[in-house]
């Protein structure tokens, strides 16, 4: 029977006869091309330790890292994080000024091992009702990293998902109204090039962590084929070795669309 231990970091899994990473297991040839994480669970993180809330957010940089550094390395080209949603805003001031600050300085140290590793920068989300300096650092980082190839860090930030599909409504009606566009002609590929994510592929792996299992307004539309994964972990306590059991685990699904198993086989 396997065993999962907690070794200098990794979680292994050991068995008699062999001890495997979660990462030499991965097949490379069946890299999902976008995932999407829900990065939930640093208030009991802190809680849990007798803290304040934004002590766990202090703490979760490390788990961003981990994850964009585990996507970096198998070569994942899209990976969103759902780092503030537009209910966020709702939160206690002190909390939402914490989250900004914080998000400001891990910008600040953060941008040149961004570029470094060859990502584009990108954020989606009404960036508008974000503070002058975030939302200029944000643009600077995109702007610095533009010609970047090696893969696409997506930022959502005040992101919520049904306030981008109406923008997309009002946006394509508005096109109507003036003539510009015939109503045949909304289908669903008019429809995605006036979201946010206009220019990315569809999620293929949604993760959550928390142990929550909902989607709290996040990419709707673009997960509607995604697989879900719902971890029992909370966001600070996010390792690499996490993110490619996740890997694995959705490499095992067999993605139907609606199709049946035998005409996969025939295809
Ligand atoms: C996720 O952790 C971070 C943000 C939503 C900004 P939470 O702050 O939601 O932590 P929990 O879910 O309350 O534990
Ligand atoms: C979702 O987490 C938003 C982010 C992780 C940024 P929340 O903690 O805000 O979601 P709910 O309120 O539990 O649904
Ligand atoms: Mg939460």
């Amino acid at each position: 029977m396997a065993l999962l231990i907690l070794l200098e970091d990794h979680h292994v899994i050991v068995n008699s006869k062999s001890m495997t990473l979660a990462k030499d297991q991965i097949n490379l040839e069946n890299i999902p091309q976008h995932v999407a994480i829900i990065m939930d669970g640093n208030g009991r993180w802190a809680k849990s330790r007798g803290e304040e809330r934004t002590f766990g957010h202090k703490n979760a940089i490390d788990a961003v890292r981990n994850a964009i550094n585990a996507c970096n390395e198998i070569n994942i080209p899209y990976l969103t994080l759902y780092t503030f949603s537009s209910e966020n805003w709702n939160r206690p001031d002190k909390e939402v000024n914490t989250l900004m600050n914080l998000l400001s300085e891990t910008l600040l140290l953060e941008a040149e091992e961004i570029h470094n590793k060859g990502l584009r920068m990108h954020v989606i989300g009404d960036v508008d009702l974000l503070p002058d300096l975030v939302r200029d650092q944000l643009y600077s980082l995109a702007e610095i990293t533009k010609d970047n190839k090696k893969g696409n860090l997506i930022l959502a930030l005040s992101y919520g998902s049904q306030k981008e599909m109406l923008k997309a409504v009002k946006e394509i009606s508005q096109k109507v109204k003036d003539g510009k566009l015939e109503v045949e002609d909304i289908t669903e590929k008019c429809f995605e090039n006036h979201l946010y994510t206009k220019n990315f592929p569809p999620v293929d792996l949604l993760i959550r962590t928390s142990g929550e299992v909902r989607i709290s307004n996040f990419l709707l539309w673009q997960i509607a084929y995604a697989e879900l994964q719902f971890l029992d972990v909370l966001w600070p306590d996010f390792t690499k070795e996490h993110f490619f059991q996740c890997i694995l685990d959705y490499q095992i699904k067999e993605r139907r669309y609606g199709k049946t198993s035998e005409q996969l086989r025939i295809n």
